[in-house]
């Protein structure tokens, strides 16, 4: 199971620390297979302090984590408690509601970080659960669940998809020896990392540059099961995709999208022809916002961003990045014609520089990851 504590448990703690991280533990055993729904997980704790039942929700299994849990639990969830990453719905969906399952089950407690951002669901499953006299118990763990959920929390705060933009670098800060030269810079641990993240995601994005000179096949090697392919963006105002690279021929594994603002219409035939779905977005101000609003209207929570300058920094210059990550080799390039990994405007004054919070540092192997959310 994967353990979403900084710090390992001691044998001191607190059973329900314990318990709240196993349930966000088991949610995160649905990564990939739950967008564009949220993560949830669920412990059943009997009333001698025994785990009873335990589940995490999947898209593609219409019975909810809190259900599977109650349903391995039987009589002995009556007087227990209940662990769950997610406040709990109160409302008939496609499933009947899970407060009513935990009520008729006989549950007397319910320890449960966050409230669902979902305005149908918000609050009320907390509602329900006291006025049937459950004790409802908010808060503990509460950045770790927003953090598991954060794509699914961006989508109903921010309406829009979580943006994630990751880039591999050297040292000094460049991401290839130079911009017609496709560059590999990550060593095989890091790579590993990446194809990790983006099974976390429901799409890719990238520009057309990058496009041209990587030919990238950008698809989820992760080896993890997941239930929607990853769709690919190319954002390529000149449809400039060569109809017979990876992506365009790599169709029927992953959608290949082509987001353009103007049509030429024997280029778009000739790569429409191969299966990728050319798209037309207007240019200029506010074009990002519109590609999202575009992947916002296709179900896709999140969208991992992977260059190279001009668009990640297209996405800094209009505050559109949730997520930050970036992975150094421990190598320096230098020289004039290595591009940066971020272009754009950039800002006049360093006040209104992205900085970055919640900084985690990693190494995979002889990289190092560095990792953060935009202060806002
Ligand atoms: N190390 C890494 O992680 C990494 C990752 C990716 C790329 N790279 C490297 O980065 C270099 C390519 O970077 P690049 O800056 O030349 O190209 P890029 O960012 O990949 O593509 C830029 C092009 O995308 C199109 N585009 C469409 N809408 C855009 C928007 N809103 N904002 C910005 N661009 C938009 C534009 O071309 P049109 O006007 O023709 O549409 C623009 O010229 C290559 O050397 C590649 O190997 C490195």
């Amino acid at each position: 199971m994967i353990n979403i504590l900084a710090k390992p448990l001691t044998e001191t703690s607190n059973p329900d620390l314990e318990f709240a991280a196993r349930a966000l533990s088991l949610a995160a055993e649905g990564i990939g297979l739950v967008s564009p729904n949220p993560l949830v997980g669920c412990v059943i704790v009997s009333a001698g302090g025994e785990v009873v039942g335990q589940g995490f929700y999947r898209k593609d299994n219409l019975v909810h984590a809190e259900a599977i849990a109650l349903e391995q639990a039987g009589e002995r969830a009556r007087g227990g408690t209940a662990y769950v990453s997610l406040e709990p719905h109160a409302h008939h969906g496609k499933t009947p509601p899970c407060t009513e399952a935990l009520i008729s089950a006989g549950i007397t407690r319910v320890v449960c970080p966050i409230e669902d951002p979902n305005p149908l669901v918000s609050g009320r499953g907390f509602e329900r659960l006291r006025a049937a006299g459950i004790a409802v118990e908010t808060g503990l763990l509460a950045d770790e669940a927003s953090r598991i959920n954060e794509k699914f929390i961006c989508w109903h705060d921010r309406q829009r998809p979580f943006v994630h933009l990751k880039l591999a670098m050297s040292l000094d800060g460049r991401i290839s020896l130079g911009q017609s030269v496709s560059t590999r810079l990550s060593g095989e641990e890091a790579s590993a990392r990446v194809q990790r993240l983006r099974h976390e995601h429901d799409a890719i994005l990238i520009g057309a540059n990058t496009a041209v000179v990587d030919d990238p096949r950008l698809t989820d090697r992760s080896g993890k099961p997941r239930l929607r392919p990853l769709t690919r963006v190319v954002l390529d105002n000149r449809l400039r995709l060569p109809a017979d690279s990876s992506l365009a021929a790599s169709t029927d594994e992953s959608p290949t999208l082509v987001l353009t603002n103007s049509i030429d219409p024997e280029k778009a035939e000739r790569l429409a022809g191969t299966g990728v779905e050319i798209v037309p977005i207007a240019g200029g101000t506010g074009q990002l916002d519109r590609v999202l609003e575009e992947l916002r209207r296709r179900d896709i929570q999140s969208v991992l961003v992977e260059g190279g300058t001009a668009v990640a920094g297209a996405f800094v210059d209009a505050r559109l990045v949730d997520k930050v990550t970036l992975i150094y080799a421990p190598i320096i390039i230098g020289g004039e014609n290595a591009p940066a990994g971020f272009g754009g405007s950039g800002p006049s004054a360093i006040a209104d520089a992205l900085r970055l919070t919640d900084v985690t540092v990693t190494r995979h192997g002889d990289d190092i990851e560095i990792t953060g959310y935009p202060q806002r």
